[in-house]
């Protein structure tokens, strides 16, 4: 297996595992995809949803092909300034976020996109004028599971329908500097339907604004284009829905400019995690290939049940011996990395790759089992960069005190 030109078994040995190994090209071109088939039709702005990857140089590299940010926190947003993005390309979308947040990301000069008229009637006090849009609950949803579907009627996200009008006026009366409004469905959801569904809704919404006499800069469609994850299925028809739906918008509303969130579509694919079988068990009704990478290091089976490719990096193209299931060194029976997988004669040693990896993996991972944060690297044109060192013990406890009345 060879990823951005260079062998995947020699990443590994290289570096140590697990790791997570980034090409950079294939993130470039799927920047540039989702870029183009919007902007030909009108004026757009990809804002990447950077909560499925914040690794610097991987935001590095989506600032220089000219990305703008969807940051959820203050975290998220600083990292982003330290990566160089101006404020103004970053669009903050909080939920139930406190006053202190809200302050220090207006005072840096971020847009702040309200999610609630609690969160509105607190910024007017914090930041009066500042530069908002609002988020508002489409009665659409849509994603790869339940738990992650956010546009649906009664959602924890946005501004319910019928109070959306009154908002906006309200908003005007405070003072606020209103430019956008944004929904977003939810995440991975594989039909185009249900984004044009909640565009008709934003229109409708643009449209009944503009009848009061406010008129917004952008419609912001938020992000959850879904990616193949097993290997017959089909990619999203990404041309023809931004067709679509900049058809409705330039069809029906004066709105010059249409913003959009991807995290999942751009990184997902970038990015293999690999990881080393540490451990063989046969255990009657089902055998086990044991990594050393476990549901710390990529949680998405665990919490979602979600389906990751899974392939030995060191047997590519061998034939397959039997099923096994992909575990790791979690002591819960619910972690594990894939079931059922027909592998080739797996032994102890040999190098797993685990695809699809870039969305949502380093960035959901955690030191449950004092189990230290994994390594990065990048690859281009046959040449492989660290981008994260191991997380070292030490780290791993350095936040922590113990009282002196303890201390040995
Ligand atoms: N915009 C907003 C307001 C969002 O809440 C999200 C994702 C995105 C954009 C980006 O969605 P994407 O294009 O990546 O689908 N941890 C889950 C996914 C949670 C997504 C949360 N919000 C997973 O591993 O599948």
């Amino acid at each position: 297996m060879v990823i951005g030109g260079v062998h995947a078994a020699d990443i590994a040995d290289e570096f140590g595992t697990p790791v997570y190994v980034t090409d950079e090209q294939r993130l470039r071109d799927n920047y540039r995809r989702i870029y183009e088939a919007f902007s030909k039709y009108m004026d757009t702005r990809v804002h990447y949803a950077c909560k499925a990857n914040t690794n610097l140089a991987i935001l590095r590299i989506l600032e220089q092909e000219g990305a703008g940010i969807d940051a959820v926190s203050i975290g998220e947003v600083l990292t982003c300034i330290k990566a160089g993005y101006s404020p103004k390309r970053i669009m903050y979308t909080g939920v139930n976020v406190s006053d202190s947040e809200l302050k220090a990301v207006a005072d840096l000069g971020v847009m702040i996109n309200i999610d609630s008229e609690s969160e509105m009637e607190r910024l007017a006090r914090i930041a009066p004028g500042h530069q908002v849009s609002f988020r508002i609950t489409p009665g659409v949803g849509s994603g790869h599971g339940a738990k992650v579907i956010t546009g649906n009627k009664g959602a924890k996200f946005g501004i319910p329908l019928d109070k959306v009008i009154p908002v906006y006026s309200r908003a005007e009366d405070l003072g606020f500097d209103i430019r956008g409004i944004h929904a977003h469905i939810g995440s991975g959801g594989q039909s185009p339907e249900p984004f044009a569904d909640m565009t008709e809704v934003l229109i409708d919404n643009v449209n009944r604004l503009s009848d009061l006499g406010i008129k917004l800069d952008f419609i912001d469609i938020g992000g959850g284009i879904g990616v193949p994850y097993r290997p017959q299925e089909e990619e999203m028809d990404v041309g023809e829905m931004a067709m679509n739906i900049t058809d409705m918008i330039t069809e029906y509303t004066d709105v010059k400019t249409l913003v959009l969130e991807p995290g999942r579509y751009i990184v997902c694919d970038s990015t293999v995690l690999l990881t080393r079988v540490n451990d063989i068990k046969d255990a009657g009704v089902k055998k086990y290939v044991g990594c050393d990478a476990g549901f710390n290091t990529l949680i998405r089976p665990a919490m979602y049940d979600s389906y990751h490719y899974a392939a030995i990096a060191n047997k590519f193209g061998k034939a397959c011996t039997d099923k096994f299931d992909i575990v790791g060194p979690i002591c819960e029976s619910g972690d594990y990395l894939a079931r059922d997988r027909p592998l080739p004669d797996p032994k102890e040693g040999d190098i797993v790759a685990i695809y699809n990896a870039g969305a949502y993996g380093f960035s959901m991972s955690s030191n449950y089992n004092s189990r230290p944060l994994c390594r990065e690297v990048l690859v281009n044109e046959g040449r492989a960069e660290l981008i994260r060192e191991a997380e070292t013990p030490e780290e791993m406890w350095r936040h922590q005190i113990v009282p002196e009345r303890l201390s040995r």
